[in-house]
């Protein structure tokens, strides 16, 4: 099986697939600086939580590259001026501020300043390798939760393109698959900017796992017919208490499932947990422009001037959530317990 690798670190330079141009065209584009790579974050040519975490951390060994390390605390100074900028990229997904983090720490505690440079590319290197080794620990202690013979609903992509290799929720649904299970899998437009109809539908395709693409709206009628096993999703930021911040309309599905008697997965890496708040309600929620939902592809749909709301994410609170798959586990409630574990057994 082929596989998909969104982003490539190689002699010095960060490469990677143009997301907003698939899945039409296979086009790959290099970052020149790290202000390329924030901009490819906030173009969402590069987007998915994990995949925004690794190119930040690149960005930051780009940025790094750019300063004088002559000067220690002067060199630091100005790294963590690009940490911010950096993390300004995008509000939701957690996992970019966690990765700046890392790389700033991994900074601040180099003794030797001529090393420093060198750190960082090593550090941003083994964040994408970790990602990748993550993602299939996720798929094998997930894929027992698909049945064999039944189905599967995903929603936006959660897929090799949203990490470094492999996916979450789809790497999930992978696993399962070559473990010799077969099931049926849905997976959503995801409106409006398609990440389901472009790009997990692409995914899939590759994959050579049939997938059945289906309007958002959809997904209600199909639970009550009785089409759907399971839903699994991925995450942005988990809090504390297991409310979920993931692509808009996730919160509508985990209802729906619930209404349905469904069980509702989230598979997300312990780094896109953030026990740092307690509640999915302190979570900042991205507002994207209203052009993408008055206009597709350029072409005006609303009338002119009419006001449109487009946030780009949702909360489901825990109640909805059956399990979180992370890599220490399949974590169930209550998880204020269950969560604290898997982050402090990860460990980074
Ligand atoms: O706006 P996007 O495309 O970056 O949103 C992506 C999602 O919501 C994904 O479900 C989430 O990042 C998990 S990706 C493994």
């Amino acid at each position: 099986m082929s596989e998909i690798r969104p982003i490539e670190w190689a002699n010095g330079t960060l490469k990677f697939i143009d997301q907003t141009r698939l899945p039409l065209e296979e086009v790959i584009v290099e970052a020149h600086g790290y202000l390329e790579a924030v901009d490819a974050i906030k173009t969402m040519r590069v987007r998915g939580a994990p995949a925004i975490g690794v190119t930040a951390a690149y960005a930051v060994a780009m940025a790094a590259a750019e300063l004088d390390s002559s000067n220690r605390d002067s060199f630091l100074q100005q790294l963590s001026a690009a940490g911010v900028e950096i993390k300004a990229a995008r509000p939701t997904a957690v996992n970019l501020m966690w990765a700046v983090n890392r790389m700033i720490a991994v900074a601040s505690s180099e003794t030797d300043t001529s090393r420093i440079k060198d750190r960082l590319v090593t550090e941003a290197v083994l964040i994408e390798q970790e990602d990748e080794a993550i993602n299939r620990l996720m798929g094998s202690h997930g894929k027992d939760l698909i049945p064999d013979g039944g189905s599967v609903l995903t929603h936006c992509n959660a897929g090799a393109l949203a990490t470094a290799a492999f996916g979450t929720a789809v790497g999930v649904i992978r696993a399962s698959w070559e473990d010799g299970k077969r099931f049926k899998v849905f997976n959503t437009e995801t409106r409006p900017f398609l990440q389901g109809a472009r790009l997990t539908a692409w995914e899939f395709k590759k994959l050579g796992i049939p997938s059945t693409l289906v309007v958002d709206s959809a997904a209600g009628m199909l639970m009550h017919r009785g089409e759907i096993g399971c839903v699994i999703t991925g995450a942005d930021r988990i809090a504390a208490n297991g409310d979920t911040a993931n692509k808009i309309g996730t919160y509508t599905l985990a209802v729906l499932a619930k209404e349905n008697g469904i069980p509702f997965y989230i598979a997300a890496p312990t780094s896109t947990v953030d026990l740092s708040l307690a509640t999915g309600d302190q979570i900042e929620i991205e507002q994207r422009s209203q052009s993408e939902v008055t206009e597709f592809r350029g072409i005006q749909v609303a009338p002119e001037g009419v006001e449109a709301l487009n946030p780009g994410f949702d909360v489901t609170p825990a109640k909805y959530v059956t399990a979180i798959i992370t890599e220490a586990g399949v974590a169930r409630p209550p998880y204020t317990e269950s969560l604290n574990l898997a982050v402090r057994s990860a460990n980074y």
